[in-house]
């Protein structure tokens, strides 16, 4: 296709040229190839992405927020047109490559074409389209969702089947993507782990320390974000686990970003050393300010209460940016829950989620407007892998190989699963509707039921949980690599493996219909498979709830 900018860009010699000249001042040991080679978005078919570098849409009945990154900076602001109005950009950054665009008062149910031009009107990109969700009250015949986790990290080398170190290919993450998308889904979630670039190491010789990844980004952890030698450090880690992953390729598919712990640029561990979350204050600002660049933040919902923690308005809009709501017609909702911003340390009444987060969950699950209602949350109920940050009180026991409850897990707090537990009693009670969780942060495919969880008996009506499928795994990142373990059903609860965890890279897609969900898991083994079989994945397992 011939490109339809003004001024044809060579992207590579872009990028390459602006890495050259700020990498050498600001990265330290972090070559100027990190910007370059390993940032560019994948190559499109069939729609010229002109000059946008990445473009990530989410929405609602009414609401369209889209984040978009651009090879060049832009002084001027950006217009995008939907349909006949047209509204200017708003500049995220404090260069001007990163904008975002916040659409209200949108008719609802409605395919919108979408436009992008610079201040001088010249076209940024080819137009495309995106729809709104349908209205609150209609009743749409299905929903599709798709569904994945761990999609992060800095690109690592793939030479043939079994022959690969550190997380998958860029690529080769696109290409599962992509046939994820080949099934057409209304919209999709990226459940956590969205960027790998932890500041402190959590085992090893030396827990606390900071790590290499740190020393090369050379953080001022003292300084402010933006409109410093930090904010280019922030771009130079995380555009490259991000832009060559999505590019362009969901601009007509409204996405659902949940940060999870390495989203906060740590990994969850708590030692005598160093006890990772709650986050300390600049690590906050580097996930916010991720999340501000990169990805849509949550667009608010009539059903979840404004003053949320990390909800409200600002210049930038009325957003959450750890608790959101996928509301389709009164067909299905999903609510989004990061369990990491507000995790408290109080012992028998620490929480994951803030007690008024817990109370819009609680009120949710009771309420009978929507036909399906799913938790979302950003760690994994029903399985455990061992790791500090769990719902549940499990840990290795090195003797054995196995997961153990007879001794502690140091600074495990019991008040965490005592709130699993309520959320459990809460979904058990749907009455007409099967609970269903679906969670991230484990790189794993699974599926189970929870017919019992500690004191909550749930067997009249079982919880059934998905481990939604990992993207970006490396090889030593799957559990049973990284902690010598692999998922195991908690000692806490009743759960019958329908399909035992598999440490495969993978997603799910959720048809939600008036009578049924359908779900299919898909897997794709990068040590058995060749990667031409992603092109022709197709669901491995499907089940009707
Ligand atoms: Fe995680």
């Amino acid at each position: 296709m011939r490109s339809i900018l003004q001024r044809p860009l060579d992207r590579r010699r872009f990028l390459a040229g602006s890495a050259g000249a700020m990498g050498a001042v600001v990265f330290g040991g972090l070559g100027p190839d990190v910007l370059s080679a390993s940032a560019l978005p994948p190559q499109v078919a069939d729609w010229d992405a002109g000059s946008v570098l990445h473009l990530l849409p989410t929405v609602s009945d009414s609401r369209m927020l889209l984040k978009a990154s651009f090879v060049r900076p832009l002084t001027r602001p950006p217009t995008l047109r939907i349909g006949s109005t047209s509204l200017a950009g708003r500049m995220n950054d404090t260069t001007g490559t990163h904008w975002q665009f916040y659409a209200t008062g949108l008719d609802a149910g409605r395919d919108y074409t979408l436009s992008l031009v610079d201040a001088d009107g010249r076209s940024l990109c080819q137009p495309w389209s995106l729809a709104t969700f349908p209205l609150v009250d209609s009743r749409p015949e299905r929903f599709r969702l798709l569904y994945f986790t761990c999609a992060g990290g800095v690109s690592g080398t793939y030479r043939g089947i079994g022959d690969r170190t550190g997380f998958l290919p860029t690529e080769i993450r696109n290409r599962l993507l992509r046939r994820a998308l080949s099934f057409a889904p209304d919209a999709a979630v990226a459940n956590g782990d969205h960027i790998y670039w932890d500041l402190h190491q959590w085992q090893g010789s030396n827990p606390g320390a900071l790590t290499a990844l740190a020393r090369q980004s050379n953080f001022d952890f003292s300084g402010s974000v933006f409109d410093t030698s930090n904010e280019a450090a922030l771009k130079a880690a995380a555009g490259p686990q991000i832009v060559p992953v999505y590019g362009t390729d969901f601009r007509s598919t409204p996405m659902f970003f949940l940060q999870d712990d390495h989203d906060h640029w740590e990994n969850d561990s708590a030692s005598d050393e160093i006890v990772n979350f709650p986050i300390p204050w600049f690590q906050l600002q580097l996930a916010r300010a991720t999340q501000q660049l990169y990805y849509p933040e949550f667009l608010p919902d009539a059903r979840r209460p404004t003053g949320l923690p990390w909800s409200g308005a600002s210049d930038r809009g009325d957003l959450s940016e750890s608790f959101g709501t996928i509301r389709y017609g009164s067909l299905a909702e999903v609510l989004l829950y990061d369990v990491r911003r507000t995790m408290t340390l109080a012992g028998p009444s620490a929480v994951f989620v803030d007690p008024e987060v817990e109370r819009w969950l609680h009120a949710r699950t009771a309420s009978t407007e929507v036909r399906h209602l799913v938790h979302g949350p950003s760690n994994p109920w029903g399985w455990s892998a061992g790791k500090w940050g769990e719902w549940y009180p499990d840990i290795l026991d090195s003797d054995t190989g196995r997961l153990t409850t007879d001794r502690p897990k140091p600074y495990w707090q019991e008040g965490w699963v005592r709130q699993h537990d309520r959320l459990a009693e809460s979904l058990g009670a749907m009455r007409g509707r099967t609970p269903l969780v679906v969670s991230g942060d484990l790189h794993a495919i699974a599926i189970g039921e929870i017919s019992r969880s500690g004191a909550v008996e749930l067997s009249a009506n079982p919880i059934t949980t998905v481990l939604s499928g990992p993207v970006g795994t490396s090889p030593a990142g799957f559990p049973s690599v990284v902690r010598g373990v692999g998922a195991t059903p908690s000692t806490h609860l009743d759960l019958d493996e329908t399909v035992a965890p598999l440490e495969e890279h993978g997603f799910t897609l959720i048809d939600f219909l008036q009578d049924r969900i359908v779900l299919r898991l898909f897997r794709w083994d990068v040590n058995r498979e060749p990667v031409d079989a992603i092109d022709s994945l197709d669901a491995f397992y499907t089940t009707e709830l």
